[in-house]
């Protein structure tokens, strides 16, 4: 699906307003805007130690978001440089979480090289065909990852933890501006053909999974270390519920879209009906 030319146009506008606002307001050093010499080692907990190690895995897959990102987007300036853009800063999460890991003695440089080489050893792989998919892909597990990292902030501000505190704040708010670009381009998607991007967004909002699921060595059982993942009711409450608002459509609409192409696909021979009773009257999410 090739873009028009109003949509490159509004791409382009709309990156490089991001970038502005980026480059004014939003850049951070890992190393000299993290307040490293209030480290309190008392503060630190395991509880912490596996919440930063699994955010630090799911961002160490840069290189395989990237590459599928830019070969998606490559002919389309404003979503390819946003791209580029999005891995430099996505980049410096991975790398802040693994200096407080390192730095606070919450893991030894061997403990983190066996769990970066495990993580490594797999391969994240798209898990959804088209750029309008990613993009609505995009715009929900970000509005994800910054509700799970706004949570640690907030926690750790709690427990008077400072430097975890600074450090969640700079990653969360890169990743609420992350979710806004990506809701950005799926206004101008609904803009251009609202049903398409609808049905788009259907899809996905009922087929979402956080992209650390196979991947990151145990999953399961850090999903039950507090804090790693959120609920699925929180989740829908607090990202898809508003982002349905601020784009103009509801749960109802959606639901919609998903029984019409779920009936398409029975149509043509390419798979059963899945009733849409079956995973409930809300989008299965398995994030939490
Ligand atoms: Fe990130
Ligand atoms: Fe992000």
């Amino acid at each position: 699906m090739s873009a028009t030319n109003t949509q490159r146009e509004k791409m382009y506008r709309a990156y490089c307003e991001y970038f502005d606002t980026a480059e004014k307001k939003r850049r951070w050093n890992p190393f000299t805007d993290v307040p490293w010499e209030k480290h309190d080692p008392s503060l630190n907990t395991e509880e912490d130690a596996v919440c930063l190690e699994t955010f630090c895995g799911v961002e160490l897959y840069v290189p395989d978001y990237t590459s599928n990102a830019f070969n998606m987007t490559r002919n389309l300036f404003g979503a390819a440089w946003f791209e580029a853009s999005w891995g430099y800063e996505e980049s410096k999460h991975a790398l802040v979480y693994r200096e407080y890991l390192i730095r606070s003695g919450l893991r030894t440089e061997e403990q983190y090289a066996e769990f970066e080489s495990q993580v490594l050893g797999k391969v994240w792989q798209l898990p959804f065909e088209t750029r309008r998919r990613m993009n609505c892909y995009g715009a929900l597990q970000e509005a994800a990852t910054y509700l799970i990292y706004a949570v640690q902030r907030d926690k750790a501000k709690l427990n008077g933890n400072e430097l975890l505190e600074k450090v969640y704040f700079l990653v969360s708010r890169d990743e609420a501006a992350h979710r806004g670009f990506y809701q950005k381009i799926l206004q101008f998607e609904l803009d251009e053909d609202r049903e398409g991007a609808l049905a788009d967004l259907a899809h996905v909002v009922f087929n979402f999974h956080m992209p650390g699921i196979g991947l990151i060595p145990e999953y399961d059982d850090r999903l039950k270390v507090d804090g790693v993942g959120i609920t699925p009711q929180y989740f829908l409450q607090n990202a898809v519920f508003p982002m349905l608002k601020v784009l103009g459509t509801s749960r109802t609409e959606l639901l919609k879209y998903y029984r019409r192409s779920q009936a398409e696909e029975a149509a043509k021979g390419a798979k059963e009906v899945v009733p849409v009773e079956s995973v409930g009257a809300e989008p299965s999410l398995a994030i939490s």
